[in-house]
């Protein structure tokens, strides 16, 4: 028999042990979830935080001092809470923000949402987060802010970023949808930057079931963001600055959260560190096993940084693989019982067609085009080398995230095993397309 599963030798992911299901919610979150619909018989603001209330306030303190902001608002997802994050970071229609098209679209979405145009900086070939120096050449007179995305959890290269920002006078906002509670030099992100936007949506680190949470030091920031995000009830309540006082009411989109979600995800933000550790651990231990599997590089993680695995995106090493195909390489470990892709994001943001094509909005070629437009910006291939060769090359992606809890080493050995069994093989594999595997 052969030694590949893909080509009829056993398995080696035999199914004994299984990564858990996530999200989870157990006994502590339903018992909270109980205690608020009965709470909710006296006080509405158990189902609805239109006017803020103790199921809503006590999440969003909590949130904020476990990251390090003096204010939170609790959105009803991070991509709500991001498009607040650039109104209130005073993004207007024309104006350029700098952002990675390296991430989930909709870190560019709220750009997007505002008009306003997305210029697109590099990524840093290792950790897949946006390059300084890649920045530095996209900022112009029409820089407004940057969006910096700790994709997959490991934060980006923040000092250098802020260092760029405070020159140049831009506003930062951090989208740490994919990172709660990943750190850089000692902070946590999301309290680096002007903005720190979260997601408590299904797959991460925390979950309220869906959800987001803004967070700045910034007390004027603060308030925009109320103007933009809230209930007129609760904007009143937070509001002092009395220039903003005649705009509440004006612009509102029902971003607010629902107070259950608050209730279900300050139960879950006791566990973020303990949690966080265990995704670590585990994640860790399969990088260093990978160290020494020709073909495959683990993750890198920065020493300055605190990883916490919202993706396990490990990098295909087409000069070790005797040309192998990344196709077949993926075919190869999914055959063993590895949960491997090719990739998460595929196709850096701007190659796809809503920017070739123009059509964000279906109509005008908004937001590239209009009266507040000073210069003609396209997209096209080979305006983000690394983050392109990423995506075309090197990108693969794990089925291994925020279910990476309790211990996982022996299932993770079995991966390992799979792995080098792939590793022993390449030169046979060499021969094969993904179709005549499939067939055999
Ligand atoms: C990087 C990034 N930004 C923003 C979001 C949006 O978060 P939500 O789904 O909570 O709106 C996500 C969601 O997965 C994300 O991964």
């Amino acid at each position: 028999m052969h030694d590949l599963a893909a080509l009829g030798g056993e398995k080696a992911v035999d199914g004994t042990f299984e990564l858990p299901t996530w999200p989870q919610v157990g006994e502590q979150e339903i018992s909270a979830v109980s205690d608020a619909l009965e709470a909710s018989e006296s006080d509405i603001s158990y189902l609805t935080s239109y006017a803020g209330g103790p199921a809503t306030e006590s999440f969003e303190e909590a949130f904020a001092e476990t990251i390090g902001t003096e204010h939170a608002i609790a959105t009803n997802g991070g991509g709500s809470a991001l498009h607040i994050a650039i109104m209130a970071a005073g993004v207007k229609a024309g104006d350029e923000v700098i952002v990675s098209g390296y991430t989930w679209g909709q870190t560019v979405s709220c750009i997007l949402q505002q008009n306003a145009i997305p210029v697109y900086a590099d990524i840093d070939p290792e950790t897949y987060t946006l390059d300084p120096e890649s920045i530095k050449e996209e900022i112009t007179s029409r820089t407004e802010a940057i969006v910096v995305v700790h994709l997959y959890g490991h934060p980006a290269e923040m000092d250098e970023i802020m260092q760029i920002a405070e020159e140049h006078e831009i506003t930062v906002i951090e989208d740490c949808a994919q990172a709660t509670g990943a750190t850089y030099k000692g902070e946590r992100v999301g309290s680096i930057g002007d903005i720190g936007c979260f997601s408590i949506g299904d797959g991460k680190q925390i979950i309220g079931g869906e959800g987001g949470v803004l967070l700045t030091d910034d007390r004027e920031l603060f308030e925009r963001a109320c103007l933009y995000g809230l209930h007129p009830a609760r904007s009143k309540q937070l509001i002092e600055s009395s220039s903003f006082d005649q705009y509440i009411d004006s612009l509102i989109y029902t971003y607010r959260i629902h107070p259950l979600a608050a209730v279900i995800a300050k139960v879950q933000l006791q566990h973020l560190d303990e949690w966080n550790q265990q995704r670590r651990s585990n994640c860790e231990y399969l990088s260093e096993g990978l160290q020494t599997v020709p073909g495959v590089d683990s993750p890198t993680v920065r020493s300055s940084c605190e990883h916490v695995y919202h993706g396990y995106s490990p990098s295909f090493r087409p000069d070790e693989t005797s040309g192998v195909d990344r196709e077949v390489y993926v075919e190869a470990l999914s055959a063993e019982g590895v949960p491997i892709s090719t990739g998460y994001v595929k196709t850096p943001i701007y190659l796809r067609p809503v920017h070739r094509d123009r059509k964000y909005f279906f109509g005008r070629e908004l937001p590239w085009s209009g009266r507040f437009v000073d210069r003609d910006i396209r997209y096209q291939r080979g305006d983000c080398p690394v983050t392109e060769r990423r995506c075309d090359e090197h990108e693969l992606n794990m089925g291994i995230g925020p279910n990476a809890l309790g211990d996982q080493k022996p299932l993770f050995d079995q991966y390992l095993t799979a792995f080098r069994k792939v590793a022993a093989n390449l030169d046979e594999l060499a021969s094969l397309s993904v179709d005549e595997m499939k067939n055999c």
